[in-house]
């Protein structure tokens, strides 16, 4: 069960979207890891002048949060700015680590206002990693 609320978790993104990086877009994105032990792990995106190569917040939370040894996600939660659902890279970045995962998200001015869903959801029939070949 949620011991960090919903309102904890995108207070969370809201503070680090923040930091985003997005000089070319202008469009700052926040993400909040929620695992399965109670951690919050942030993450912003990060743009660069080689347009391609920007990361989102999602994935750069998810890529902290592996990082520092999480694998287990209850939530990620997303702000920006108005509120935007995670893109198509980032939902099958998500679901690598569960179809159960819940996504909430919220513009950075109305944290109440929050939408959510689990990223099964999000992404209907996503590959499936274990239908993969092994050497
Ligand atoms: N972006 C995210 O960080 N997450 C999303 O789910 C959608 C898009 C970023 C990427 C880029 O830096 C900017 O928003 C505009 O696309």
């Amino acid at each position: 069960m949620n011991t960090v609320s919903n309102h904890l978790l995108l207070s969370a993104a809201a503070k680090v979207r923040l930091n985003a990086y997005a000089p070319y877009s202008g469009f700052r994105v926040g993400a909040a890891v929620l695992t399965d032990d109670g951690t919050v792990i942030t993450g912003c995106n990060v743009e660069n002048a080689s347009y391609g190569l920007a990361i989102c917040a999602e994935r750069n939370a998810i890529g902290r949060a592996i990082a520092m040894g999480y694998a287990r996600f209850d939530t990620i939660a997303v702000v920006a700015e108005p509120l935007a659902t995670p893109c198509g890279a980032c939902r099958q970045f998500i679901v690598e680590f569960g179809k159960e995962i819940r996504v909430i998200c919220a513009d950075a001015n109305q944290l109440d206002e929050v939408r959510e869903w689990t990223i099964a959801e999000l992404i209907p029939e996503s590959f499936d990693g274990s239908k993969l070949p092994r050497q």
